[in-house]
């Protein structure tokens, strides 16, 4: 399993000549399932053509605060990041980000994230061993920001010593473990609990080539069951699509909302039930045994209703905490506290699949959280990992609360 699948990480690129390695970190990091979004300062520019990143990256290159389509791209870029890897990070970047100063759209963009930092100084060896450098980069370390150090090497200008931009393995073990770590003071705090999730739009068919589906992805369960793996739960995941996983947890693949319903049930009792899984309503009552042909008349095909699996659980026990999901295109929160109380689940996930990148097959999701004892939160438009963190973060507090 790829550390980095489904994750949103800002590349951070500063001005040194180290700029052009931070291409091949670009590429691996999208060939590993991240989503890049590449910030490139002026200086970098000089070095490296926004282009170059632009090609290779998730999102075209990020250059101004002030030229940008977004009035306030750094802060939509700091909010939505997973991960914030500043790469090569000169001395002055390093030096404006422990002062706290956003003068560019870079060193804005730090200021204006939660999320985890990975800080790459490149630089020749007087600056790097210099003690405003140094200083800087404990004050940094001591904030949390995760720093990979030079290497010693050859630097521009044929020099040699301290101070050459790390090597992509290192930093991107370093990234990987960032992203792991996620919200230090959420880590380990579910080990032991068992999680059952589901994910996916389940496929209900109507003959052996076609079948009655939606929209689903699978992302946002995904993401869920990687959040609660990372934070110490034992996991296990009912889907219907595959996508990267940490191996710890235990995958289940089922097509239908009936084989979804077995699964689910044969895996209880649990602690937490999170179901993300897009459920069709309906199926084909009689699914053809063979391909049908084409006639060129209209045809009728009769749908008959799929079981609820999450009313079920809300009407049984075993299911611990339970969390389902409410994809609404109209009167949102209103259509969500039914759903709430009509299925007796203890948090309502809602998201507006109409809105702009949220929802069905984003990377990113914007969602409200309703509980069973009036409690709304807003989480607004951020990854789904993000989305997740926040979600498990409501969870562990119900369990707290009960
Ligand atoms: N769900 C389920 N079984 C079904 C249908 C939905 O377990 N047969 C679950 C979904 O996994 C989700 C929640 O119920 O957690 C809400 O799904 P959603 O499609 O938003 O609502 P529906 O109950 O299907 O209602 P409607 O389609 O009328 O909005």
């Amino acid at each position: 399993m790829s550390p980095f699948a489904g994750s949103r990480i800002v590349l951070a690129v500063s001005g040194g000549i180290a700029a052009y390695k931070a291409v091949e970190i670009c590429r691996r990091l999208v060939d590993a399932g991240a989503h890049v979004v590449p910030v490139l300062t002026a200086a970098a520019q000089r070095f490296v053509g926004e282009v170059t990143f632009s090609a290779l990256a998730s999102e075209r290159a990020r250059l101004s605060l002030f030229d940008d389509d977004d009035p306030i791209p750094h802060v939509t870029l700091g909010r939505q990041a997973d991960l914030i890897l500043v790469c090569p990070a000169t001395a002055r970047v390093i030096g404006a980000y422990a002062a706290g100063l956003a003068d560019d759209l870079l060193s804005a963009t730090l200021l204006a994230t939660r999320a985890r930092v990975v800080v790459c100084p490149a630089m020749h060896t007087e600056m790097w061993e210099h003690p405003a450098t140094q200083d800087n980069l404990r004050l940094l370390a001591g904030r949390g920001v995760i720093v990979v150090p030079p290497e010693e090497g050859r630097l521009a200008g044929g020099d040699e010593g301290a101070g050459r931009l790390a090597a992509p393995e290192p930093i991107l073990a370093a990234a990987a473990d960032a992203l792991a770590i996620g919200d230090a003071a959420s880590s380990g705090d579910m080990t032991g609990l068992r999680v059952l999730v589901t994910a996916g739009g389940t496929r209900e068919p109507i003959d052996p080539v076609r079948f009655v589906g939606n929209r689903s992805s699978g992302k946002q369960g995904y993401a869920v069951a990687t959040e609660a793996a990372v934070r110490g739960a034992k996991v296990t995941l009912v889907a219907t699509v595959q996508r990267p996983l940490p191996a710890s947890v235990d995958l289940v693949l089922v097509e239908t909302a009936e084989e979804m319903r077995t699964a689910v049930v044969d895996r209880l009792p649990a602690d937490v039930v999170i179901m993300a899984a897009a459920v069709a309503d309906y199926r084909p009552a009689a699914p053809a045994a063979e391909k049908i042909k084409k006639t060129g008349e209209a045809r009728t095909i009769t749908l008959e209703p799929t079981p609820d699996i999450l009313a079920a659980l809300g009407r049984g026990t075993g299911a611990g905490i339970l969390v389902g999901f409410a994809a609404e295109t109209s009167d949102v929160l209103a259509n969500a506290r039914v759903k709430l109380h009509a299925k007796g689940a203890d948090l309502i996930v809602v998201n507006d699949v109409s809105a702009p990148r949220a929802g069905f097959d984003h990377d990113t999701n914007e969602v409200a959280l309703l509980d069973s004892a009036g409690g709304c939160t807003t989480v607004p438009l951020a990854s789904k990992r993000h989305v997740a963190r926040a979600i498990l973060d409501r969870v562990v507090a119900l369990r707290a609360a009960r």
